[in-house]
């Protein structure tokens, strides 16, 4: 038997880098994949090249900022597939800017998607695995949530946000058989990190040990870990996976 088979799993931001990466390795894993994004034909792009491999997958396009439509969708899910195990909150988004500068447009809406978007979705899953009394959460952090990076005080302020909602999560509802841990990459080779100028991808190569980039698989290894019952007496923790970037 495969190890997430009759698991149900969300995860958003799939459609995808590092979410379609966790996706396609929850399906190769036996479970039920259900895949949030905005990008329509990316997504069910993914959702069926999934099916085509023999998985299951059901796309659902839901902007993690919304409030009213991510319940929706939550309570869609739990209807349509009678549980949700798993919810990888890993929708992100950039809009780099020196505070000084920054905008406030930008600010909300960084911290609308990446930190908003984990409490909305993390709220709404929790009466299905309360009830269950078993569910695994984990949040997409970044390296930058814990060192800080000039040029991202939004970006970073949401990925400390997400390790603190983690951790505080963890401890409210441990006694209900729910883990809730952190996954921190480092530089991840994406659409985010093939955006930036070369002298900023050569001064990153610098200071990692490994002196090489991450892969989505290998931030998605570390979640597949975290969501197994191997991972089963690990919560409030932020697993870091950034070649040594910062330990
Ligand atoms: N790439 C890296 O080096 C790196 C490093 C650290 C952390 N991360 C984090 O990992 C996660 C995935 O990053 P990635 O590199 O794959 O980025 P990406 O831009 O390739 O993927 C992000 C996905 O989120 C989706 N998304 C954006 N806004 C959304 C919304 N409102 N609702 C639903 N979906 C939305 C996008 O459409 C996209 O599919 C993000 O949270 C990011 O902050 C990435």
């Amino acid at each position: 038997m495969k190890r997430f088979e009759s698991r149900v799993s969300i995860v958003t931001g799939a459609s995808q880098g590092i979410g379609e990466a966790i996706a396609r390795d929850l399906a190769d894993g036996g479970a039920t994949v259900v895949l949030v994004d905005v990008q329509r034909d990316k997504l069910e792009a993914v959702a069926g090249s999934i099916a085509a491999a023999g998985g299951r997958a059901d796309a659902r396009i839901v902007d993690v900022g919304d409030t009213a439509a991510v319940e929706a969708v939550v309570t869609a899910v739990a209807a349509a597939h009678g549980r949700i195990d798993h919810l990888v909150n890993n929708a992100g988004i950039t809009r780099d800017g020196l505070l000084m500068r920054m905008k406030e447009e930008d600010w909300d809406a960084v911290l609308r998607v990446n930190l908003k978007g984990a409490f909305n979705f993390s709220r709404a899953v929790l009466r299905t695995m309360i009830g269950a009394r078993y569910g695994r959460i984990v949040n997409i952090a970044s390296v930058v949530g814990l060192m800080g990076s000039a040029g991202q005080t939004n970006y970073s302020a949401s990925k400390a946000g997400v390790i603190a909602l983690a951790r505080s999560l963890a401890r409210e509802v441990g006694s209900r058989g729910i883990t809730v841990n952190a996954v921190a990459p480092g530089f991840i080779v994406s659409a985010m990190t093939d955006a930036l100028p070369e002298d900023v991808r050569k001064a990153y190569l610098e200071i990692i040990p490994l002196k090489k980039f991450g892969l989505p698989k290998d931030v998605s290894s570390a979640v597949q870990f975290l969501l197994s019952d191997d991972a089963a007496y690990i919560t409030g923790q932020v697993v870091s996976v950034n070649g040594g970037m910062y330990m």
